[in-house]
């Protein structure tokens, strides 16, 4: 589609980033922009009107260090989607393993011409580095349990396309939210919009120390389901733990998982999101996972669009 056909505006003042690094940077105005930019990029999709040529002969590498399905391909059909250029890097099969460091093998792809890189690393602050020291633009997108913006961005942008609102909603984040980097992004986005924001997860993985950021915690997903209107499931990140932070998996299930059970005790219209991946059975069962209250695949379509906007938002005027 012609890119002028698409209501986005003008970028305001108020937006002058040259990185994405974090939700806990962002301003309330600033994280509406973006949804409010996602919410156009969104209806072009819908109208399967993909081609926005807004980025014409930019560049993006995405550099991805831990494996990834949903951020990584949907950054590149982004890019692709508003004309730029798109490249893979592969830490693999890189000179890294030849002994360059992290910083000078960022700066040579940067050399290459590169406009953002877009980076995942399991060692938190990476992306903070990388800002450091490059002069393209950086978006994290997932530095170990520290944040993934686009992914509290892209659950929020679900929340307020489905409940109309942000503010006064009861959210409840429900599992590892101790080596969760989706958890604090979402913490911190949707604090900053006015919601109540909930914890939930076993005491080896929710700590009343949460409370410091203004939300409320809870042991039992049980005592809290008759007051939740949105619950966002996240994955048991056994790869992140030196030790089991609970007796069995089917202990946790049978605490955490969302079922059909737990179903007939929420709000009738409850929204179930999961950030995915979704290990079904363990944190949500098939039933509620592909049920009529699921909004998880509508999720990694407005994963698509979020990126758009913070692509367009972080790039058109470089
Ligand atoms: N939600 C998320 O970050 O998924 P991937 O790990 O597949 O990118």
């Amino acid at each position: 589609m012609l890119a002028e056909t698409l209501d986005l505006g003008t970028i305001p003042d108020f937006w002058t980033r040259r990185h994405l690094l974090g939700l806990q940077d962002l301003s309330a105005e600033e994280i509406k922009l973006v949804l409010d930019k996602a919410d156009v990029f969104r209806k072009a999709l819908d109208r399967r009107q993909t081609r926005v040529p807004l980025l014409n002969g930019r560049t993006c590498v995405t550099l991805f260090f831990e494996n990834s399905t949903r951020t990584r391909t949907s950054f590149s059909l982004a890019a692709r989607r508003l004309g730029a250029d798109t490249v893979d890097f592969s830490a693999s099969t890189s000179s890294l393993s030849k002994g360059e460091t992290f910083i000078d093998t960022a700066k040579n792809i940067e050399a290459m011409g590169v406009d953002a890189v877009i980076v995942r690393h399991r060692t938190p602050g990476t992306p903070q580095l990388l800002a450091q020291n490059l002069r393209c633009a950086v978006i994290n997108a997932g530095d170990g349990a520290h944040e993934h913006p686009t992914q509290g961005l892209l659950d929020i942008m679900t929340i307020r396309r489905r409940k109309g609102r942000i503010e006064g909603l009861t959210v409840a984040l429900v599992g590892d939210i101790a080596h969760s980097r989706t958890a604090r992004s979402n913490i911190w986005g949707l604090k900053k919009l006015g919601a109540h924001v909930i914890v939930c997860g076993p005491s080896t993985l929710v700590s009343p120390r949460w409370q410091e950021l203004g939300v409320e915690y809870s042991y039992s997903l049980d005592a809290i389901l008759d007051r939740v209107d949105v619950l966002n499931l996240l994955r048991i990140q056994f790869e992140r733990q030196a030790t089991r932070p609970f007796p069995s998996v089917r202990e946790y299930a049978h605490l955490y998982a969302m079922d059909m059970q737990r179903m007939r005790k929420t709000k009738p219209d409850i929204l179930i999101l999961a950030p995915g991946p979704i290990n079904r059975g363990v944190e949500i069962t098939p039933d509620v996972a592909d049920g009529p209250q699921s909004a998880i695949l509508d999720q990694v379509t407005n994963g698509v669009a979020v990126r758009m906007a913070v692509l367009w938002l972080l790039l058109s005027q470089r």
